[in-house]
């Protein structure tokens, strides 16, 4: 009542884009919170690299609206473009160019000063963490590297909203981990992070929402918790005990989020209406009532489990 719905920094509406007969998005509703990271999901050919294109202006949607921080994209016009971000996919840059020289020549085309350039990209190759290789040649880079320095390239008009499409593909592990907590540092700095991903395990430790997509349809979005509680069937945690004892069945059992305890000697089966880790909950409870646990666990309740489930179930689905 009488207050502006904070508006949104992504929010398409009946988003549609085909390739002659493909669909690769289909009526797709985005939606991306301001200071969120939002991470877009799905697995190969989805249709993630195709809407993020979209939301650059770099293709144009045949059917659906498109919002970006409020202003409405058509595909043409680039001044919509200069609040955003954008890191392509396995971005290729010149190799003839040094780090800093390609930041140099990025932030001219953004229209910055010379003064603004020796501000900023100083502040950016820092943040990336290639300070001291910033006068190598990118193709010397390895592919960590690379990522960065195009990611240091999304960061230099100080954007509202970053994009980045697969900024972890082709790193090893240690190099998966570094971009993750930089994202991190890009959402503390108040960016808007949206980035896509087919990787469950890395959205599901940065994000705050995501969005679920397979054959260009949204399967799921919401809160990163919400979406993990969307399992169907209830989350079950296996409690091994030293020895078990009426009091700790009884008291199990009153645990306002337990359905149902199933005994087989030593060991519990608990039936959980809640997808929240209560680990620690029942762990106390049984202590409490003088059992000794050994060993605990937890079923299901990631988001690999409802990622695998969300996409199987579509596999029927309209689009290809
Ligand atoms: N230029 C194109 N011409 C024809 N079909 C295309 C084109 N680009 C993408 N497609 C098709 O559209 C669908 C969506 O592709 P898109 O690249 O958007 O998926 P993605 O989710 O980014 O996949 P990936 O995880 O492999 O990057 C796929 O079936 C793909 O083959
Ligand atoms: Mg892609």
């Amino acid at each position: 009542m009488g207050f502006r719905k904070m508006e949104l920094a992504v929010e398409t509406t009946g988003l549609t884009k085909k390739y002659s007969s493909l669909i690769a998005v289909n009526k797709l509703d985005l939606k991306v919170e301001r200071n969120s990271i939002h991470g877009f999901l799905g697995p190969n050919g989805a249709g993630k690299t195709t809407t993020i294109k979209i939301l650059v202006g770099l293709l144009k949607a045949d059917e659906g609206t498109v919002k970006v921080l409020g202003q409405e994209v058509r595909g043409d016009q680039a001044d919509s473009r200069l609040n955003i971000g954008y890191m392509p996919e396995l971005p290729k840059f010149p190799k003839h160019l040094k780090g800093a020289e390609l930041l140099d020549v990025y932030g001219r085309m953004y229209g910055m000063t010379e003064q603004q350039r020796k501000e900023q990209i100083p502040k950016l190759i820092d943040l990336v963490g290639l300070k001291g290789r910033e006068n190598d040649l990118i193709g010397k880079y390895s592919k960590g590297m690379q990522q960065r320095i195009g990611i240091a390239q999304a960061l230099l008009n100080n954007p509202e909203l970053v994009i980045l499409d697969e900024p972890s593909l082709g790193l090893d592990p240690v190099g998966m981990v570094e971009v993750r907590e930089l994202m991190k540092v890009i959402a503390e700095e108040g960016m808007t992070v949206l980035v896509s991903s087919h990787l469950l395990f890395e959205v599901e430790q940065i994000c705050s929402h995501v969005t679920i997509i397979n054959k260009g349809t949204l399967l799921a979005s919401d809160t990163l918790q919400k979406v993990s509680g969307m399992m169907t069937g209830p989350a079950i945690v296996h409690v091994e005990l030293t020895k078990f004892s009426d009091a700790v069945g009884k008291a199990v059992k009153e645990l306002p989020f337990v359905l149902t305890v199933v005994r087989n000697g030593n060991n519990l089966r608990i039936e959980l209406n809640t997808h929240e880790d209560v680990r620690a909950e029942v762990s106390q409870k049984i202590t409490q009532a003088g059992g000794v646990i050994v060993g605990m666990n937890v079923k299901g309740s990631n988001l690999e489990d409802v990622f695998l489930q969300l996409v199987t179930k579509n596999q029927g689905g309209k689009a290809q």
